[in-house]
């Protein structure tokens, strides 16, 4: 484990001691280089774009946040990341720590759980009454947007394998396609929104069961190759996003975990150590995990 000096705070900005954080899959695209032409970073990087922890500093402008606050953010993209013991947010990406969850439990939320509500809400539009569907509903994206989905009113349809069912089921699925065995073209139609967190022939097939008059799909893995071509004539809309961190957004999803109406889910917590991470990175490069992988301090 390299050893770094304690990161500067600028103005705006607070320092946190790091009690937990949490791994996606940007982690390992990032360290096996995917996704060079996006970022392009001198080495050291330290990886990690997840944080729950103590306030520990606070910079000369901010206002809003004192020593011993205990928060939770995604904090910006940048080279300096939260697999640290110490890292610098800026002061409108943090949210308060629920006081009914663990840091485990919070560092699991900001990137997973704020791609999910932007992904619904902000771009997707999603209204009361309406059916999603959420590829991959038992990863770490989509085990949060069901909740949100759910507990906004929509019909929640997911895909997933069998291993998952019971627990899309007590997230508030309301029906699962088991990818392994069946196709949505075969069970779907009218769509109202599509959540695609998988990209290639998994968008491209989502147009065929969208609704042809309200049919959005919100991909948050880029635009297939074929997608411009197949949508060309039709009233279906497609966007592909990038998360922008926003601290009030992540309050929000707070007030629902304070709530009890959204928890996250877990698939293993390691400790802070280099093994621990090359493990780490393992479970979520198979994507096959089940929820978020935490790293605690
Ligand atoms: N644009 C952005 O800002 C943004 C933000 C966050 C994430 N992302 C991207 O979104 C993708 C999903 O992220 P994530 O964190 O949710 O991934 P994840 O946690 O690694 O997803 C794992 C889950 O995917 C399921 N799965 C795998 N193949 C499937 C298939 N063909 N059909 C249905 N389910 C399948 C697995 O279920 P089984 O074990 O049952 O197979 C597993 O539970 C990643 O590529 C990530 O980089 C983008």
């Amino acid at each position: 484990m390299a050893t770094l000096t304690i990161p500067e705070i600028g103005p705006k900005q607070v320092l946190v001691e790091v009690k937990a954080t949490s791994i996606n899959p940007i982690d390992w695209k990032l360290r096996e280089g995917y996704l060079k032409q996006m970022f392009d970073w001198q080495f050291p990087i330290v990886l990690g774009w997840d944080v729950a922890g103590v306030i520990i500093k606070v910079g000369t402008e901010v206002t809003d946040w004192k020593i011993g606050d205990e928060v939770f953010a995604r904090p910006d993209t940048t080279r300096k990341g939260t697999y640290a013991q110490f890292t610098a947010v800026d002061d409108n990406l943090l949210a308060h720590k629920p006081k009914n969850v663990s840091f485990e439990e919070a560092a699991a939320v900001p990137l997973a759980r704020e791609t999910a509500f932007q992904a619904l809400f902000t771009h997707g539009k999603l209204q009361s009454g309406e059916t999603v569907l959420i590829q991959a509903g038992s990863g770490g994206v989509g085990t949060y947007a069901i909740q949100l989905a759910k507990s906004f009113g929509a019909k929640v349809i997911i895909t997933t394998s069998e291993k998952h069912f019971d627990l899309v089921k007590d997230l508030g699925a309301d029906e699962i396609i088991d990818y392994r065995t069946e196709k949505i073209t075969d069970k779907l139609k009218d769509i109202d929104l599509v959540i695609d967190t998988l990209g290639g022939i998994n968008q491209e097939e989502a147009f065929s069961i969208m609704n042809p008059k309200t049919g959005r799909q919100i991909s948050i893995v880029g635009e297939s190759e074929n997608t411009k071509e197949i949508i060309k004539d039709t009233n279906l809309q497609f966007e592909s996003i990038w998360l922008q961190p926003n601290g009030d957004n992540l309050q929000k999803i707070a007030d629902l975990m304070t709530q009890n109406k959204v928890k996250s889910i877990i698939d293993s917590v390691l400790p802070f150590s280099k093994d621990s991470i090359v493990k780490a990175h393992q479970i979520s490069a198979t994507n096959h995990s089940t929820g978020k992988v935490v790293i605690k301090f």
